[in-house]
């Protein structure tokens, strides 16, 4: 192979990787579920328990140490979703809890005749909270259909639904399931003639590549820490005049202005700490020594250097899964089509379930996923219920080596 990323390298950062299964060394393909942390993660989380552990708000050392650091984790976040303005960024417990918390503030301003779109390529998380505040609010859903045989979302049968009702449009920047790139922008803009605001779920796209809230026009961007090298942490973005004059559901004495009013009740702070620790490990990956080198900068080379590598393991990863006997791939498989998709790769062998595939796997120290990974509206929508598939997720610490011995594993499972 031939890239600028040494993933030998990056790997030394990860202790989990060292792990082994019966004497082999443990695969993690596992990502998409949550990917393994660097040493930094660990020991900024450590360093802030044992070191400066406090409420914010205090006019003592270690309160104003934890003040300290939770801002610099705003700004880092900010650099991470392509904003300028760090007070947009609100941390909360999870990607789904933010959502329920946003949806429910959302839907106050929302009136009976008025309309929601969300896509059958969703997470569940992007999915029910619109569902369930529509039905609080006496809103019609309505549902963005897909293309079964690549796994791309219906941009006519969108527009097709769009109009001056739609208040809302759920999207995720990549489906969890088949790895497909919607195309955030074009959809943005569609919703956005009509009138409509776009709620972006990043989570699963986060690790691959930058997100840009800003030069995408969101009106929200959600992600989470756990997806991209950091801890248990979910991350909200939302334009200012939404973050700042929506209904948000907080308690008397907690501060009116954004962030503080969506991060309800004592925060994670460990987490926070390691979530900025996290940003900052994929920004030095492609710094050189001592270099002071901003970090939106940083984080754009190091996704270049990434993402290079990553659809390496893909092309290779594809092309022996097409040689596989039996076996088909949910999800854009031409590799001229490689940028429509990230290296999360799902799939079915006949006469196999995927839980029989997932526990083959498992007894060679292969760690992946079968079932929907709670992308049940595009298991269901492709007839996948109740078994889904099987999952295979690609990180920039997975080598060329691992994908062999997931190849060889597959064949020895049907006999090829
Ligand atoms: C695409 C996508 N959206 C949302 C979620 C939910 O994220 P969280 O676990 O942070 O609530 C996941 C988790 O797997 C996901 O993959």
């Amino acid at each position: 192979m031939t890239t600028s990323f040494d993933p030998d390298f990056c790997r030394k950062n990860f202790p989990a990787l060292e792990r082994e299964v019966d004497g082999l060394p443990a695969v993690y393909f596992d990502g998409p579920a949550g990917s393994q942390v660097p040493r930094s993660v660990i020991d900024a989380m450590g360093a802030y328990l044992g070191g400066c552990n406090a409420n914010h708000g205090g006019h003592f050392l270690t309160s104003r140490e934890s003040d300290a650091m939770l801002a610099e984790a705003h700004r880092a976040a900010a650099d991470f979703m392509g904003s300028a303005d760090a007070d947009l960024v609100a941390f909360g417990a999870n990607m789904t809890t933010l959502t329920f918390a946003l949806s429910r503030a959302l839907s106050k301003t929302w009136k009976p005749g008025d309309e929601v779109i969300v896509s059958r390529s969703a997470h569940d998380a992007n999915f029910s909270p619109w569902v369930l505040a529509a039905a609080d609010a006496g809103v019609t859903v309505n549902y963005v259909d897909i293309r079964a045989e690549d796994c791309t979302l219906d941009l006519d049968d969108l527009a097709a639904k769009l109009s001056s009702r739609t208040r809302l449009v759920a999207i995720a920047c990549a489906s969890n399931f088949s790895g497909t790139i919607h195309p955030v922008e074009e959809i943005i803009a569609l919703a956005h003639a009509a009138g409509a605001l776009v709620y972006v779920d990043a989570v699963h796209y986060a690790p691959h590549a930058p997100l840009e809230v800003e030069r995408w026009g969101c009106d929200f961007l959600v992600c989470s820490a756990y997806k991209f090298f950091g801890p248990h942490v979910g991350l909200l973005w939302g334009r200012r005049e939404w973050m700042e004059e929506l209904p948000a559901y907080k308690v008397r004495p907690a501060e009116n202005t954004s962030p503080d009013r969506w991060m309800t009740g004592t925060q994670n702070h460990e987490g926070i700490a390691g979530t900025l620790a996290a940003i900052d490990y994929l920004a030095d990956l492609s710094r050189t020594d001592g270099e002071p080198a901003d970090r939106r900068a940083a984080l754009l080379r190091t996704w270049e250097l990434i993402g290079e590598y990553e659809r390496l393991l893909l092309r290779q990863l594809l092309a022996g899964l097409a040689g596989v006997k039996g076996l088909k791939v949910w999800g854009i498989t031409d590799p001229e089509r490689e940028r429509e998709r990230v290296p999360t790769v799902s799939f079915t062998i006949e006469g196999y379930t995927s839980a029989e595939v997932d526990l083959h796997l498992a007894a060679r120290g292969i760690f992946a996923w079968s079932g929907n990974f709670y992308a049940q509206p595009l298991s269901e929508a492709l007839g996948l219920e109740p078994d889904g598939a099987l999952r295979v997720g690609l990180l920039h610490y997975n080598t060329s080596g691992e994908v062999d011995r997931l190849l060889a594993a597959l064949d020895e499972l049907v006999g090829g």
